[in-house]
């Protein structure tokens, strides 16, 4: 497929493993530069290798959490000014609401609904300037039809498809899109492990 973007550069957050690195491998399918992140410095160099010797891209790495201060700035610092934003964490834990505290919701909400606002926030008006941007929340389908057990997962990306809804509208008009992915289940170490949580409270095995 040739969708355009050939010579882009994207900041592909959490892009290890899993959906992250799935949209890194993608992007750089397409001929775009990439800086990935994810907090283990083995995974992403090995993910980096893997997507540069497929595809021939440019890939740099940065190893940090992007849901601090310290991480966000680290991965602004190698791709200040990219093309394309992928906003991707962990998502919060399973459990029960009854058990989970204010701290417990802040970090929540930093992670999967203030940190892509942050980046946003930090890359979205060069964007508007060059007249060319293409962010991509990666959230979950829990946003349309809510999970019991990920309450956490649920209130904060429904916050942030809220917030994204608003001004996605606002900056449509300069060529900038504000996109959510909402994925369903998709076999990766996140859902075998919210599986594995799921059966203990069942009491079943997986
Ligand atoms: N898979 C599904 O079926 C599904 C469905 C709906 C929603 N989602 C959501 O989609 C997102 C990605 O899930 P996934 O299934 O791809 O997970 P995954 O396979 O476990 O991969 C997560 C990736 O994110 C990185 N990461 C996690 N926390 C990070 C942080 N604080 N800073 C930087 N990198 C971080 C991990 O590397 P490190 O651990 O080394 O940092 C890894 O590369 C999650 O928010 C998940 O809740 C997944």
């Amino acid at each position: 497929m040739n969708l355009g973007i050939a010579g882009k550069r994207a900041l592909v957050c959490a892009a290890s493993k899993g959906l992250g690195k799935g949209c890194a491998m993608a992007l750089a399918e397409e001929g775009v530069e990439l800086v990935i992140l994810a907090r283990g410095r083995e995974a992403l160099e090995a993910a980096a290798s893997e997507i540069r010797s497929k595809t021939g891209a440019k890939v740099s790495t940065v190893a940090c959490d992007i849901t601090t201060a310290e991480g966000r700035a680290a991965a602004l610092a190698a791709c200040p000014d990219p093309d394309i934003l992928i906003n991707n964490a962990g998502g919060p834990p399973p459990g029960d609401f009854r058990e989970w505290n204010r701290d417990v919701w802040i970090k929540a909400l930093d992670a999967n609904m203030l940190t892509p606002i942050e980046l946003i926030r930090a890359t979205v008006d060069k964007m508007i300037a060059r007249k060319f941007g293409r962010i991509v929340n990666i959230t979950s389908s829990a946003v349309k039809a809510p999970i019991d057990i990920l309450g956490l997962s649920n209130g904060a990306r429904t916050g942030l498809t809220g917030f994204v809804a608003g001004l996605s509208r606002n900056v449509a008009s300069h060529n900038v899109t504000i996109n959510n992915l909402l994925p369903g289940a998709i076999e990766t170490d996140r859902l075998r492990s919210n599986f594995a949580a799921i059966a203990r409270n069942r009491n079943i095995s997986v």
